[in-house]
């Protein structure tokens, strides 16, 4: 069986940093999953189609490319909030989880970032982490990322962002975001990245050992 970490948390709390960071030091496979319901909803846009009828967006999720997903084309906040909504769907989830979990597979093994891999994804996976930070510093940190790319931030709109954000994804009826019982929980409010990156490294070690 291939080596799988999973990894979840809220918005902007550096899941995506440290999932690829790990992936590349291991050589695994990554999948933002994030990714995958963005893309389903730009699909959705660009064709001019709902972003409410079920059907139609389960049968776009099915038709969804996983390789090649950027999120440099997937970043809009427009996108972010559609994808926000059609993540309620159960069809949808359905069928990205099914996508996904095919990607799981991959030898030798695999990253996945998400909200609900090690709950509903992969609840085998070698390794969970749960990575999480308070709602003030996951906003400043995707403002300060805003202005560093020379665009123009606004943090009391980005922080009521992050709150509405996560009510949707912690409040929905399926697979709602928390941590898998026995996630590792990582809180990176006063952490750097390379701490955070370290403390994970130490448990992905150890999981490798014991497999
Ligand atoms: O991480 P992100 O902002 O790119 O995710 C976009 C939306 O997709 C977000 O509202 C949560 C949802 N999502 C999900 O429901 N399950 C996942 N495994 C990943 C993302």
């Amino acid at each position: 069986m291939t080596f799988v970490i999973a990894i979840d948390g809220p918005a902007a709390a550096g899941k995506g940093t440290l999932s690829r960071r790990i992936a590349e030091q291991y050589g695994f496979h990554h999948l933002d999953t994030g990714l995958t319901y963005r893309a389903t909803a730009k699909a959705l846009m660009d064709a001019g189609l709902p972003l409410d009828d079920e059907a139609v967006a389960e049968k776009t999720a099915r038709e969804v490319d996983l390789s090649g997903l950027e999120r440099a084309v997937l970043s809009e906040h427009s996108i972010g909030e559609a994808a926000s909504k059609i993540a309620v769907m159960p069809a949808v989830r359905r069928a990205l989880v099914e996508a996904q979990r095919a990607f799981a597979r991959k030898e030798p093994g695999t990253v996945l970032d998400g909200r609900d891999i090690g709950t509903v994804v992969c609840p085998d996976a070698a390794l969970k982490l749960y990575v999480t930070a308070s709602p003030e510093v996951r906003a400043k940190r995707r403002h300060d990322e805003i202005v560093a790319g020379g665009g123009k931030a606004d943090y009391t709109a980005i922080f009521e962002d992050v709150k509405k954000r996560d009510g949707r994804d912690m409040g929905r009826a399926d697979s709602p975001l928390r941590p898998a019982e026995d996630a590792h929980l990582l809180d990176t409010s006063e952490m750097s990245i390379e701490a955070a990156f370290q403390a994970a490294k130490t448990l992905v070690d150890a999981a490798l050992k014991e497999k």
